[in-house]
């Protein structure tokens, strides 16, 4: 099989190129400077793909409030090109989105079919992107995601990891804010099984379990330095410029079905992440995503 990936230098693209052509997947990977998915996507080589993966993303949730149009041009348009060269290449999309497509005002798991209502820019522009693909003809594939943390990329558990191995404490973050954190790694590995499968649709995938961010923060507090504080505040009190769900638990249970087992658990995953970084012993992986 032929896979191309575009994003494929971001913090899931590069995870992607690895497990892909680890599990014996023939693929190739676009990214800017060389493709940029707002503009002209001809230099993308995809003949005789059968998936393009769109890993590409505007990210900063926060910078989009000021950035409509930058974030609105990768996350929905970009995406929309994509779509289109798919619908007129013959070959399926694989899009990733995000749980801020979500307001965070349910207290049970988001399924697949509940009803979007994003609180921000940045997951306006994810909602837009994924209306945009369904509507471009093309077979596809949207997985929805969440709170990425992995080796390629700068994320919430490094950020911890790095300021308190430098002694800073206290640290205060916010505990009212559910959500599931999830490996690059074990991500990569689902997406893998899902492309193996031909899934289409809409499938929700992210770790198993959940917890607020200053939960995630003491589990990572717990494995690299253990004597940090690390305080609890309100979302008011941490004055971020985008509004956040308060609870955008995803919900597993058709990725479950489709292929047969649940995602490692975020625990799992961070351990496994702590190793990978070399902040604590190598630890048996076991999990497979
Ligand atoms: N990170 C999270 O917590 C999170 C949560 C939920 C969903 N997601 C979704 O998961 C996907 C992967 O996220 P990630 O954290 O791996 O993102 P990332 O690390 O920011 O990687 C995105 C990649 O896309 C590239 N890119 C940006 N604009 C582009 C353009 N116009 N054309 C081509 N490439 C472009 C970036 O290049 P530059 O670095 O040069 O800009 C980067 O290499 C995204 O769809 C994101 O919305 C992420």
């Amino acid at each position: 099989m032929r896979v191309v990936v575009v994003g494929c230098r971001g913090m899931l693209g590069s995870d992607l190129m690895r497990t892909l052509r680890d599990g014996g997947i023939d693929v190739s990977g676009y990214d800017l400077p060389d493709i940029d998915i707002t503009r002209d996507i001809s230099a993308l080589d995809w003949r005789g793909a059968e998936w393009i993966v769109n890993a590409a993303a505007y990210t900063d949730v926060d910078g989009a409030e000021n950035e409509q149009a930058a974030a609105a041009a990768v996350n929905a348009q970009g995406a929309a090109n994509l779509a289109l060269h798919c619908a007129r290449a013959g070959c399926a999309l694989l899009h990733i989105s995000s749980d801020y497509i979500f307001d965070g005002t349910a207290r049970i798991p988001y399924s697949e079919d509940a009803e979007p209502c994003p609180l921000n820019v940045y997951g306006r522009t994810k909602l837009d992107g994924e209306r945009l693909v369904r509507s471009s003809g093309c077979e596809h594939l949207i997985v929805r995601t969440q709170a990425l943390f992995g080796k390629h990329g700068s994320n919430f558990v490094r950020t911890i990891a790095e300021r308190v191995k430098k002694g800073e404490s206290p640290l205060r973050v916010v505990n009212d804010q559910f959500t599931c954190p999830t490996y690059t790694l074990h991500l990569a590995r689902a997406i893998l099984k899902l492309l193996l499968i031909s899934a289409r649709g809409t499938v929700n995938v992210s770790a198993s379990g959940q917890c607020t961010w200053h939960q995630l923060a003491l589990a990572v507090a717990q494995l690299v330095q253990p004597r940090a504080v690390i305080e609890p505040i309100s979302s008011v009190e941490s004055g971020r410029l985008a509004m956040r769900p308060a609870y955008s638990v995803l919900d597993k249970g058709l990725y479950e079905r489709l292929t047969g087992g649940p995602m490692p658990h975020w625990m799992d995953g961070l351990r496994e992440y702590a190793a990978e970084m070399g902040w604590t012993e190598k630890v048996n992986s076991g999990g497979k995503g």
